[in-house]
């Protein structure tokens, strides 16, 4: 498996496979994560598209799965795709079988609080989420022209451990502008970082009808009550601990803004077709099992 962009998802994935006895190699874009991932026993490559080292894009036509979970960037694309003739020629005589581009709900656009399965027109409206369309188109032509079925992830917000509403309050940092902005809908899927590895899984080792799959949970909530939720584990597991006040004044401002973008994602095909059982259908099962693991409320300790 050769893993482009060994971030949250990719890791955990490298780590379930290398369980397996798999040979799992992947990119990364500075030194400090590259030591750190070498520490866990991958073979990783130092690679930023932005100004790559092209022989490392040679490198995967030795491998039989490619992941692919390098985001678009604003004004340039997909930074991978821009070295498509590159990719094309190498892999063109390479042994891969597998290549699974990792999306996002948001090519969706606003759906008006629908319920929306993978058929749904793809309507984006943010520019981002115009470039990650243009991104599954790029890396499922690329599929097709070497051979392969080409496999689109569209993921909703990714948790675990690590990442999560809990760090986020045991941080006691302020919420990011892209945490606020998506504070205020009705409907926000998000999904387990183990849940997303499960339905990975189930695609290499069995084989899978379709090219697009929604990966979320059975629980779209408001961001708002995740984190009033997580809120309670944390004052129950560790009493006095002196957490900061949640910021609803800011809430409120972003709340009349942000009302776009409505829409309850089916994961119907996910669980028909992978055969997927959730580990963590819901927020609930899945922040539990996150403060279970956590020791210290301090994080780093
Ligand atoms: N976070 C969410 O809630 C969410 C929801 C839906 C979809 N997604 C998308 O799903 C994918 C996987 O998510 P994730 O949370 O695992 O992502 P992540 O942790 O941000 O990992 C992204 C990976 O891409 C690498 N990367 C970024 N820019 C690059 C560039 N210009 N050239 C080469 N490599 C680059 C990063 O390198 P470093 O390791 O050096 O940082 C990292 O390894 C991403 O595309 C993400 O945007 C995320």
């Amino acid at each position: 498996m050769f893993i482009l962009g060994m971030g949250f998802v990719g890791q955990f994935l490298a780590h379930k496979l290398h369980k397996q006895g798999w040979s799992v190699s992947g990119t990364c874009t500075s030194h400090v994560k590259k030591k750190q991932l070498e520490d866990m026993g991958f073979h990783v490559h130092l690679f930023n598209a932005n100004h790559p080292e092209l022989s490392i894009l040679g490198l995967m036509k030795n491998y039989t799965h490619l992941l692919v979970s390098v985001p678009p960037v604003m004004g340039i694309g997909d930074p991978v795709l821009h070295h498509e003739e590159l990719i094309r020629s190498s892999l063109v005589s390479g042994s891969l079988q597998w290549l699974c581009y990792l999306t996002s709900t948001s090519v969706y656009g606003d759906c008006s609080g629908e319920l929306v399965d993978e058929d749904y027109p793809a309507n984006p409206e943010t520019e981002l989420a115009k470039l990650r369309l243009a991104s599954e188109e790029g890396w499922s032509n690329l599929a097709h022209y070497l051979g392969i079925s080409p496999l689109l992830f569209r993921l909703g917000g990714i948790y675990g451990p690590g990442r999560s509403a809990i760090d986020t309050i045991l941080k006691q940092g302020p919420l990011s502008k892209g945490q606020k902005m998506r504070n205020y809908r009705k409907y926000t899927s998000r999904v387990h970082v183990e849940d997303i590895c499960q339905a990975l899984m189930a695609t290499i080792y069995a084989p899978y009808p379709r090219e697009v799959y929604n990966i979320v949970d059975d629980d779209p909530t408001p961001r708002e009550e995740v984190f009033a939720y997580a809120r309670k584990l944390v004052e129950k597991k560790w009493p006095g601990l002196n957490l900061q006040a949640p910021e609803q004044k800011e809430f409120s401002v972003v709340r009349t803004r942000n009302r776009s973008g409505e829409k309850q994602v089916s994961n119907a095909r996910m669980k028909k077709e992978l055969g997927v059982q959730l580990l963590y259908p819901d927020y609930k099962s899945g922040l539990q099992s996150i403060i279970d693991q956590i020791h210290s409320p301090f994080p780093c300790h």
